[in-house]
C-alpha cells in the first residue's frame, strides 16, 4: 500500500502495482473494484449506481492498513491488499486475500483469482440454478451457462443459468457477494470445519477464478431479508407475473395440432381440474422457425386463443433465439436488413445448428437488435399468445463448435464497447429477455408482460422468471428441481419451477404425484415433457393419482391470493416466495442444513415428499407454534417432528398467528387465520391485486390477537385498527 485518498462513500487506495476503489452506498451495499474497475458498465445493475453514503469514511487502521466505517459494515484493507468485511461489532464475515492476476505477454484480457475465507460454520448457497444444492457443498461450480444436452440430475453442473452470486450464512451474519463479471469462470467452495472444543476451527474457503473481465465485487450484509432487499434495489425489482401465471400451466413438446390442444383442455375441464395456461412448444411453428405458425396443424390459432381466453386459459408461446439462415425466411430477411446477427472477426455471420437447421443468432447485446427483436412479438400477440417462454438461449447450438454454443471468437456489440463471446455468452439470455420484455410492454402496454427464460444472469428478474430446464424423470430429479427454485430465489429470481413429472421418460404414478404436489407450492406450476416422453396429464396415472392431483390443483387455486401477495412482496422487497427454513433464523444450525423443506412466504412451511414409498416424513421446525394444516394439530418449534404424508397430501404447516389470504368458496378473498399461541400475537400482509397490470395496489396489514378463547383480527391503518373487510376464518383454536 502506498497511500489512500478519501472519496464519497469510501475512497481510493493505491498499491505499488494496483489500486482499489471502495464505495459504500446509501443503502449499505459495498462495492470494491481493482485496477480501475467501477460499478459501470454492468449488465446486472438496474440503473445508475446507487448514491454513495457520505457518512462512510476512510480512516487509517492498525498495521498501516485502512478501513471504511459505515453504519452496518466495516471494511478493513490490509497493507498487502486483503479486504475484510466485518460486522459493526468487528466480527469478520469474509476475508478476501490479495487477488492474483495473470496477464498475457502480448496484452489482452487478464485472468484473475480471488481467494476468500469465511467462518468455519458458514454455508454457501446460490450461484444461480444449481441441481446439487441448495446447500452448495465442496466442489467446483462453473460460471458458463450450459445446455447439458440431455435430461439432467443432481450431478450435472453447470446448467443453463449460472450467476456469480453467493449467499453465505454463518452464525456471525449473512452476506451476499456478487462478482460483477460475465466471463467464463469457476467458483471453488470448501466448507469449513469447526474444532468443537478439540482443535482449531478450519475456515471455509471460496476461490473465484475468471478468464477475463473486471475484478469487482458487491457485498451486502444483514439478515437474509435485508440482504435480498438490497440485492433487489441494486439489480431491479422482480417483474410481476399476471395473476393467471400463478395458476396451473400445462405444456408439452408435441401437442401436434389444435385438436390435440382442445382435447387436453377438455380433459381438464371434464374432470373439474383447474387450468390457467397451455404452452405451445416448437412443434407449432412452421418447420420450427420462430415467429411463424404451421398453418396446416394450427390453422386458426387466434380463434383458438380467443376461445380459450374466454374459458380462462391463456396460451404461452416458446421463443427460441436462433433464426434459420435462409433468404426468404421473413425473420431472417428483416434481421439481415438491420444487421442483427452475430458475426465472426472476419465479418461473416456465425452459423450454428438448432431445431430449424442451419441458423444465425441475433446479437442481443445491441440496443438496435433488441428493438428489432422486440417488435417481432407483435406477430405472437396477433396469434393470441399471452406469454412467452424463452428457450435455447444459453445460446445453444448443437455441437457446431466443439461445445454446444457459439465460438468464443464470435463478435458482439456489448452496448457499443465491442467484444467477443467470452464476455457476451453469459448475458445472452438476459439480453434476450430484456428485448422480449421491452417489446411486449411497448406492444401491449395495458398488460403485464409474462416471460420466463431458460438462461439468464444476475438481474434477469427485472424481465421475468425461469424454469428448471430438462430435469431428468426420477426421484433425484425431483430433489434437484427444489434445489434450483430455492437457489435461484436466493439469487434474486423469485419466480421459477420445474417440469412437473420430469422432462424425459415416464414417471411412476407415485413420482408423478409427488412432483405434482411439490409443483403446486412453487411459483411456476407447470407440467411439461419431451416429445418422446410419456404422458403428463393428471388423468393418465390412474384414479387415485387423479383424485389427489385434483386436490393439489384446487388447493393451489384456493391459495392464489396468497401467491399474488407473495409476488407483490417479492417485487417490493426482493424476498422470494420460496425460502429456505433458515430465512428468519439463519443462526439455527439445524435449519441451515435442512434442504428438503421450505417456507412459502411467512405463513406456510411445506415439507414435500421426495422419497419413494414414504408415507411419513420428519420435518425440522423453526421456533414458534406450527399447525398441521390438515389435522390442525399444534407443534412447538424448534423441534423435529414426524408428520403423516399419505399419498393424498404434502405435509404443510401454518405458523401460529399467520394471516393467509385465500380464495373463498364463491371466489372472493377471505382470511385464513391460524390461532396465535396464548399470550402471543400474529399477523400477515395482504395485497389484493386484480393481477392485470392496473394500479399498484396497497399492502394491507393484519394483526391477529388472542383474547381468551377467541382470536380477534384487525386491519391496521394509520388512523388505527379497524375491522377486516374480508371474511375471517380462524383455525387451530383448541
Ligand atoms: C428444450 C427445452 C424444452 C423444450 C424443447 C423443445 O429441450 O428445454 O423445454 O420442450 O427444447 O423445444
Amino acid at each position: 500500500m502506498q497511500g489512500a485518498e478519501p472519496g464519497l462513500g469510501g475512497g481510493l487506495i493505491r498499491f505499488s502495482r494496483s489500486r482499489l476503489r471502495i464505495i459504500v452506498t446509501v443503502g449499505g451495499a459495498v462495492f470494491w473494484g481493482w485496477d480501475g474497475a467501477e460499478p459501470h458498465p454492468s449488465y446486472a445493475l438496474a440503473g445508475s449506481c446507487p448514491e454513495p453514503d457520505p457518512r462512510a469514511v476512510l480512516e487509517p487502521d492498525k498495521d498501516g492498513g485502512w478501513r471504511v466505517v459505515a453504519e452496518r459494515v466495516t471494511i478493513v484493507i490490509s497493507r498487502h491488499g486483503a479486504v475484510e468485511i466485518c460486522t459493526p461489532g468487528g466480527v469478520v464475515l469474509r476475508r478476501d486475500l490479495p487477488p492474483r492476476w495473470w496477464e498475457p505477454v502480448g496484452g489482452g484480457a487478464a485472468r484473475w483469482m480471488q481467494r476468500s475465507e469465511v467462518a468455519a460454520d458458514a454455508r454457501f448457497f446460490g450461484l444461480g440454478g444449481r441441481a446439487s444444492g441448495p446447500r452448495l457443498r465442496d466442489g467446483t461450480y462453473r460460471l458458463w451457462n450450459t445446455d447439458p444436452g440431455r435430461a439432467f440430475g443432481p450431478g450435472e453442473d453447470p446448467l443453463y443459468l449460472t450467476m456469480p452470486v453467493q449467499l453465505v450464512v454463518a452464525d456471525a451474519g449473512t452476506h451476499l457477494v456478487f462478482h460483477d463479471n460475465t466471463w467464463d469462470g469457476a467458483v471453488v467452495l470448501r466448507e469449513g470445519v469447526e474444532g468443537a472444543g478439540s482443535g482449531h476451527d478450519r475456515a471455509g474457503h471460496c476461490a473465484v477464478r475468471m478468464d477475463g473481465g473486471p475484478l469487482r465485487c458487491w457485498v451486502m450484509v444483514g439478515t437474509p431479508a435485508r440482504v435480498l432487499h438490497l440485492w433487489a434495489s441494486l439489480t431491479g425489482a422482480p417483474a410481476l407475473p399476471p395473476a393467471w401465471a400463478l395458476g396451473h400451466h400445462h405444456a408439452r413438446w408435441g401437442f401436434g395440432s389444435e385438436q390435440e390442444v382442445r382435447r387436453i383442455i377438455a380433459g381438464y375441464q371434464e374432470r373439474g381440474l383447474p387450468l390457467d395456461a397451455v404452452h405451445l412448444d416448437i412443434d407449432h411453428y412452421d418447420d420450427h422457425q420462430v415467429f411463424t405458425v404451421d398453418q396446416e396443424r394450427f390453422p386458426k390459432l387466434p380463434l383458438l386463443a380467443e376461445e380459450l381466453r374466454r374459458e380462462g386459459v391463456r396460451l404461452v408461446s416458446i421463443v427460441d433465439p436462433a433464426v434459420r439462415a435462409t433468404p426468404g425466411n421473413a425473420v431472417y430477411d428483416s434481421g439481415s436488413a438491420v444487421d442483427a446477427f452475430v458475426r465472426d472477426a472476419s465479418g461473416r455471420t456465425v452459423r450454428g445448428v438448432v431445431w430449424a437447421g442451419e441458423s444465425v443468432f441475433p446479437d442481443f447485446t445491441h440496443a438496435r437488435v433488441r428493438k428489432w427483436w422486440g417488435g417481432l412479438y407483435e406477430e405472437r400477440l396477433e396469434q393470441g399468445f399471452a406469454g412467452f417462454w424463452h428457450d435455447m438461449n444459453e445460446p445453444t447450438s448443437f455441437n457446431a463448435f466443439g461445445e454446444p454454443t457459439l465460438p468464443r471468437s464470435a463478435r458482439h456489440a456489448l452496448e457499443g464497447r465491442g467484444g467477443d463471446h467470452r464476455e457476451a455468452h453469459n448475458v445472452y439470455g438476459l439480453c434476450m429477455a430484456r428485448a422480449g420484455y421491452e417489446g411486449v410492454r411497448e406492444l401491449s402496454p395495458q398488460e403485464r408482460p409474462f416471460l420466463f427464460s431458460r438462461s439468464g444472469w444476475a438481474g434477469m428478474q427485472r424481465y421475468g422468471g425461469t424454469w428448471s430446464g430438462d430435469v431428468a424423470t426420477g426421484w433425484p430429479g425431483l430433489r434437484a428441481s427444489l434445489s434450483l427454485v430455492l437457489g435461484l430465489g436466493l439469487c434474486g429470481v423469485p419466480y421459477s419451477g420445474p417440469d412437473v413429472g420430469g422432462f424425459d421418460g415416464s414417471p411412476t404414478p407415485e413420482l408423478y404425484l409427488r412432483w405434482f404436489q411439490l409443483g403446486s407450492y412453487l411459483p411456476l406450476f407447470r407440467t411439461h415433457a419431451s416429445l418422446r416422453a410419456g404422458r403428463r396429464e393428471p388423468w393418465e396415472f390412474g384414479a387415485e393419482v387423479l383424485e389427489h392431483a385434483r386436490a393439489a390443483l384446487l388447493e393451489r387455486r384456493r391459495l392464489l391470493p396468497y401467491f399474488v401477495t407473495l409476488a407483490q412482496l417479492a417485487r417490493r422487497t426482493g424476498a422470494p416466495y420460496v425460502r429456505p427454513l433458515w430465512w428468519g433464523a439463519p443462526e439455527d444450525r439445524a435449519l441451515r442444513d435442512c434442504e428438503d423443506a421450505f417456507l412459502l412466504g411467512d405463513g406456510l412451511l411445506v415439507a414435500p415428499v421426495l422419497d419413494p414409498g414414504a408415507d411419513r416424513r420428519a420435518v425440522q421446525l423453526p421456533r414458534g407454534r406450527w399447525y398441521d394444516t390438515v389435522t390442525e394439530e399444534a407443534y412447538e418449534g424448534p423441534a423435529q417432528v414426524l408428520l403423516d404424508a399419505p399419498l393424498s397430501r404434502t405435509p404443510v404447516l401454518a405458523r401460529g398467528g399467520a394471516v393467509i389470504p385465500v380464495r373463498g368458496a364463491r371466489g372472493g378473498l377471505e382470511l385464513e387465520v391460524w390461532a396465535p399461541a396464548r399470550g402471543r400475537t400474529g399477523g400477515g400482509l395482504v395485497v389484493a391485486d386484480a393481477g392485470d397490470g392496473g394500479e399498484e395496489p396497497e399492502i394491507e396489514r393484519f394483526v391477529a390477537r388472542r383474547q381468551g378463547r377467541r382470536v380477534v383480527v384487525t386491519r391496521e391503518r394509520e388512523d388505527g385498527p379497524g375491522e377486516s373487510p374480508y371474511p375471517v376464518r380462524v383455525r387451530g383454536l383448541d
